[in-house]
This record gives C-alpha cells, sequence and structure tokens, in this order.
C-alpha cells in the first residue's frame, strides 16, 4: 500500500461500521420492498438490460428477480458444468444461485454467503421453489464461512465493490477455491480516484 492509500485507510477507519450499517439497512429495503425506489437498477429491468436470458426471468420466482441488486451478468463466463460446487459469494435474494444451480444440475450444489440473513432466509426460499439445492450461510466475505479448497467455482455479482477490504476478500477467495478453480465476478471499479467527500459518504458506499 502507498503512504496515501494508508493515510486515507486510517481516515476511513471507524467509517468501517458505519458503512456496514448501511449495507445492511439498504440491501435489507431491497430484500423487503424492491418496488421501492433505489439510486441503482434493480430487478428485472436491471437483468435484463445486463443480458439475463429472458427464459430464466420468467421462471425464476419473482420475488428472487424483483429483489435482484447485481451489476452484470457474471453467468456469461463462468462455464458450469454439471456437478460443479459454486460458492455465490453476497447471494442477495437468490436470483445469481438459482441460475447457477440449474446449470451445476441435481448432482452440483450451490453454496450461497450473504452478510444480510434476511436475503440469506429468501434465497433459500427462492432456490427451493426453483428445484435448486442451495444453502445460504450468514456471513462476511472478508472471513467467508467455507473450509478452504472447497468450491470448485466461485461467482458474484456487485459485491466485493461494497468492501472495505478488498485484499482481503481476494485472498478469502483464493482459499476457498479447489486448485484450479474458477472466478466469475461482474463488480463496479473506478478508472478514477474518487474524492473523499464521495468516499466517506456511506450512502455511495452502500449504493
Ligand atoms: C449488490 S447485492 C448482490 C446481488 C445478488 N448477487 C443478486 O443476485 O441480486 C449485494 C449483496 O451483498 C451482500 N453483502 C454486502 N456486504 C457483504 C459482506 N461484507 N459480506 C457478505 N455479503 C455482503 C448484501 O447483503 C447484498 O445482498
Amino acid at each position: 500500500m502507498t503512504d496515501v492509500a494508508l493515510l486515507h485507510a486510517d481516515e476511513q477507519a471507524p467509517l468501517e461500521g458505519v458503512i456496514k450499517g448501511e449495507v445492511l439497512r439498504m440491501y435489507q429495503e431491497v430484500a423487503e420492498h424492491p418496488e421501492g425506489e433505489f439510486h441503482f437498477y434493480h430487478g428485472r429491468q436491471a437483468a435484463e438490460m445486463f443480458g439475463y436470458e429472458p427464459e430464466w426471468l420468467d421462471r425464476a420466482p419473482p420475488g428472487a428477480v424483483a429483489s435482484f441488486a447485481g451489476v452484470g451478468n457474471p453467468h456469461l463466463r463462468s462455464r458450469l458444468q454439471a456437478g460443479e460446487v459454486v460458492l455465490d459469494l453476497g447471494s442477495g435474494a437468490g436470483l445469481d444461485s438459482i441460475i447457477a444451480g440449474w446449470q451445476v444440475g441435481s448432482k452440483g450444489r450451490v453454496i450461497g454467503v450473504d452478510l444480510n440473513p434476511t436475503m440469506c432466509r429468501k434465497a433459500e426460499a427462492h432456490a427451493a421453489a426453483s428445484g435448486v439445492r442451495m444453502a445460504c450461510h450468514e456471513g462476511r466475505m472478508e472471513d467467508i464461512p467455507l473450509p478452504n479448497a472447497s468450491v470448485d467455482v466461485v461467482i458474484s455479482n456487485g459485491v466485493i465493490n461494497l468492501s472495505f477490504r478488498k485484499r482481503t476478500v481476494i485472498r478469502e477467495l483464493f482459499r476457498v477455491l479447489k486448485p484450479g478453480g474458477r472466478l466469475s465476478i461482474t463488480d463496479i471499479v473506478s478508472a478514477k480516484q474518487l474524492s473523499q467527500s464521495v468516499v466517506n459518504d456511506p450512502k455511495l458506499w452502500a449504493s
């Protein structure tokens, strides 16, 4: 890390708890009131914009589609095979887990991890209604509640940008992946340094 990055990390340290609270609040709202106004794309409109197959969106439970809050389409490059074990990091209301579950079939399985217990329970219910084997663990991407070398593929959609500790998250992903495993991640990156007023705003961080 550079000195400047360290200085900012120190300045931002007290914000970590505030941001975690805002992230929990924001995605609780998406889970419970997806019809509300959010300053990010969500629901079917977002999924169609990112190239999700209309057939998937018709077949998935309406609640999983309505609370979808991804930023891209991790299924375009995941090349999932029948029988694989998939981790959906930040699984939200479960749409990505369900689509992955359809691809890995009954011999495979999907493990969700999400900070928000409401999201986790919704994802499991939506997956069960879709005929997908999925268990969601309430937990943090910075400390993934899975053993070393336990998954074939990690998918994640719009989640890592929410972390204060992105290097730790990447280390965790490589820890839980089996040798030769794969990552298919869609996320937000900034091509330029954002101003501190943007970086330090919990609402902007959480969205
Ligand atoms: C942009 S949404 C993910 C969308 C999801 N992939 C979908 O299909 O709708 C972000 C998700 O990440 C979860 N999340 C945020 N911070 C987290 C953390 N530190 N560890 C695990 N999950 C986290 C949120 O609770 C939320 O469900």
